[in-house]
């Protein structure tokens, strides 16, 4: 009873109060009822009530003399405000602070000694486009309703106090975005990416972050933006590397100055004329680490960078960061798909077209990556995963959501002109579920080579084995048979199976991924048949360090099926007895686990070498085939290679001596619904 009556009461108390103004006045337009009430009390701050222009937005003024403000009519007509035009009745109407059909269109207040805030609601302006309020000491944080306006275009909020970070909601005005300008501010955190990874903001002209406290990376997701023709970034705390991409926009301004970038400056002139650098040093100037014309030159020899491209990428892995780069590859920001070739023809001379500079480079798909294009995979942003002596992998998102693995082939480690044709073809046309699927294969105009291949959010057999971390599942006997017994197949269709017998290479822990369900594959399988006789000898030089080297090999060209058998070998091994390999990086040290095993069969603690989690729950090793597997092992490391057997007797010997209990291949929490095993 007593709440409901109190309500009415209440309600009848407000309306005869309210009444009599609403009999006599009619409502003000919506817009006009914003200012007055959100606006104004906020962007005057303490001084509104004296705030000479902001004094000026009252009812007892005709709304054409309010200071700083545009208006238009529903209709898109702007209103006629001067007070010397023709239709001068506008000026001095009173009427139209209360005429419906009017909205503000833009906000003008530059140095308009405004100390307050910027309310929230600035969004509700449904035809607000221009927001200009520079030079002046608003504080507080940018709303981040600013992003679902519907019309705003134009920001300039420069020289203010504004801090906290900028809304990634901006982006969402990125499609009718024009300019952006928060120059001068308190502002930090890392500069917001569009939601979308492949937004262009077609309209976007002007970007102005310069003189903030901005961190992070280059927000190269400007690359993107093909309209740009300002940028300033100046005085911030960015580092890293700058994007090449972005040396393809076409700036009319440009002042990345008093950063902490680093790496080789992209060449922003590569359309124009290569004679004078369109931008001076006070473009760049105060990045320590940066070089390249118009800065100092870039030593190349004591950083090792590879021709601009993925320097930079290199060097920061170099540093152990994980990184975040743009692949900066070829001339991106050129759209022409033509270049995509199916399968063949015209590949041959590549290199000569640097010149021209017209050349994109040529994308050969395989079965499985038909549907990449040259774009998606020059705008992909790539994530260094390891680094070999040979190249680097990153992990790559494309544009469309999908990730791919890309093998960067180190410079001038690939055989010249077409020889290493014939050789990408076999490996494209390899498909086995134990071997890692090569999707595509890139060239780069100044001769990069990229692999493609499907990404797997896998660990490597090698992290599985050696590097321990909390959490990480027990490797028994039966996953780690699952895993000998997954490589084994995966070397006996290269070594047999396949049209033309192909040898891997380079068989080591490193190269085999597993995931969640112990289903292993290989990778890296046939590379060095791409590779100049130097390059490919430094795989064996790290076989060698790494124990997993057959002792008769000395040249890559040399290595054969046998020598694939000698490291499968180690690597079982490796499984077997969850030791490492090879140089300990401990003085001299060498871990030599064939000598290991012969000493412990002679001093009859053969059960002994064995890693503990292989012989746990297992009955009987004998019968389990764990003991089998080490002599099969042992078999293939056998120094004499013809006494070695083929990868199709190990795979024959592994699957008759299965362990028994299949079930310990899952652990209680795991699922076993749907898994393709072969159990
Ligand atoms: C504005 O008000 C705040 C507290 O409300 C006060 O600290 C500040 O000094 C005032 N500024 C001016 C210019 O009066
Ligand atoms: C701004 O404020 C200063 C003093 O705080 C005053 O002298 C000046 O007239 C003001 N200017 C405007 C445009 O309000
Ligand atoms: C004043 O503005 C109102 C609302 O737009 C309009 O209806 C009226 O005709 C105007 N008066 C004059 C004298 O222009
Ligand atoms: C510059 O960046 C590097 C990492 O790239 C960092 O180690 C260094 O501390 C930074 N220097 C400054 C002054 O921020
Ligand atoms: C870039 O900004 C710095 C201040 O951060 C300034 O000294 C320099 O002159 C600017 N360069 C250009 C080209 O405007
Ligand atoms: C961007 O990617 C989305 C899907 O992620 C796609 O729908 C859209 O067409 C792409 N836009 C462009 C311009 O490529």
């Amino acid at each position: 009873m007593a709440p409901s009556s109190f309500i009415t009461i209440t309600t009848i108390f407000i309306f005869i109060l309210v009444s009599p103004i609403l009999a006599s006045t009619p409502p003000v337009s919506p817009d006009v009822g914003l200012i007055l009430t959100r606006i104004k009390p906020t962007l005057g701050g303490n001084d509104t009530t004296n705030n000479l222009l902001l004094k000026t937005w009252t009812l007892s003024l005709p709304l054409c003399q309010w200071q700083g403000l545009k208006w238009i009519y529903t209709n898109k007509t702007p209103l006629q405000c001067s007070p010397i035009s023709s239709s001068s009745s506008q000026w001095s109407n009173l009427s139209l602070s209360f005429d419906t059909s009017l909205h503000l269109f833009s906000i003008q207040l530059p140095s308009a000694n405004l100390s307050g805030t910027l309310a929230p609601e600035i969004n509700q302006f449904s035809y607000l486009q221009y927001l200009y309020i520079s030079f002046n000491s608003i504080s507080g944080s940018i709303p981040l309703t600013i992003g679902y306006s519907s019309s705003l275009s134009d920001v300039d909020l420069s020289h203010n106090l504004f801090s906290g970070s900028v809304p990634s909601s901006i982006w969402n005005l990125c499609e009718r975005l024009v300019s952006i300008n928060v120059h001068g501010n308190l502002l930090s955190g890392s500069i917001p990416e569009p939601g979308l990874p492949n937004a262009t903001c077609d309209d976007l002209q002007n970007f102005d972050f310069g003189q903030n406290q901005f961190s992070g990376r280059f927000p190269g997701f400007i690359s993107g933006f093909k309209a740009i023709r300002e940028l300033d970034l100046s005085g911030n705390n960015l580092f890293g590397e700058i994007p090449e991409e972005i040396g393809g926009l076409n700036f009319e301004k440009l002042n990345l100055s008093y950063n902490n970038f680093s790496g080789v400056l992209p060449d922003f002139d590569f359309l124009k004329s290569k004679s004078k650098s369109k931008f001076g040093v006070e473009s760049f100037e105060g990045n320590l680490n940066l070089c390249g014309p118009p800065l100092k030159r870039c030593d190349r020899s004591s950083t090792g960078l590879s021709s601009g491209a993925v320097a930079g990428i290199v060097i920061s892995l170099m540093t152990g960061v994980v990184v975040f780069a743009s692949l900066l590859i070829g001339y991106s920001q050129r759209k022409k798909k033509s270049n995509v070739d199916e399968e063949d023809e015209g590949f041959d001379e590549e290199e000569n077209d640097e010149e021209t500079g017209g050349g994109e480079g040529k994308l050969i798909l395989f079965e499985g990556g038909e549907h990449l294009t040259l774009e998606d995979v020059l705008n992909a942003t790539g994530q260094v995963m390891e680094k070999t002596n040979y190249g680097t992998i990153y992990k790559a998102k494309l544009a469309d959501g999908g990730t791919i693995a890309l093998r960067l082939l180190r410079e001038g480690s690939c055989k010249d002109g077409g020889l290493w044709l014939p050789a990408v073809k076999q490996l494209g046309r390899i498909r086995h579920e134990s071997l890692v699927p090569l999707r595509a294969f890139y060239q780069g105009k100044r001769g990069e080579k990229l692999l493609i291949y499907d990404y797997l959010p896998n660990k490597s057999l090698h992290e599985l084995l050696h590097e321990p971390r909390p959490g990480k599942p027990v490797l028994n006997w039966a996953r780690r048979h699952k895993i000998a017994l997954a490589i084994a197949k995966g070397l006996a269709h290269l070594h047999s199976n396949t049209e033309t017998p192909i040898t891997h290479g380079n068989v080591r822990s490193r190269n085999v991924l597993v995931d969640d369900f112990f289903v292993a594959r290989l990778t890296d399988f046939g590379l060095y048949k791409l590779m100049i006789p130097a390059v490919a000898d430094e795989i064996i030089a790290a076989a060698k360090a790494d124990g997993y080297k057959a002792p008769e090999l000395q040249k890559m060209k040399h290595c054969n099926s046998r020598t694939d058998v000698y490291a499968f070998g180690i690597l079982l091994l490796e499984i077997l007895l969850g030791k490492k390999p090879g140089k300990t990086g401990i003085r001299d040290g060498f871990v030599d686990l064939p000598a290991m095993v012969k000493v412990a069969v002679l001093e009859e603690t053969t059960m002994e070498v064995f890693d503990v989690d292989v012989l746990k729950g297992i009955r009987s090793p004998m019968e389990d085939g764990v003991v089998q597997a080490l002599k099969l092992a042992m078999g293939c490391c056998a120094p004499v290679a013809s006494v070695r057997p083929s990868m199709d007797e190990v795979v024959k010997q592994l699957e008759e001596n299965r362990p028994r209990n299949r079930s310990a291949l899952y652990s209680p929490a795991e699922p076993r619904s749907g898994l393709d095993t072969p159990f």
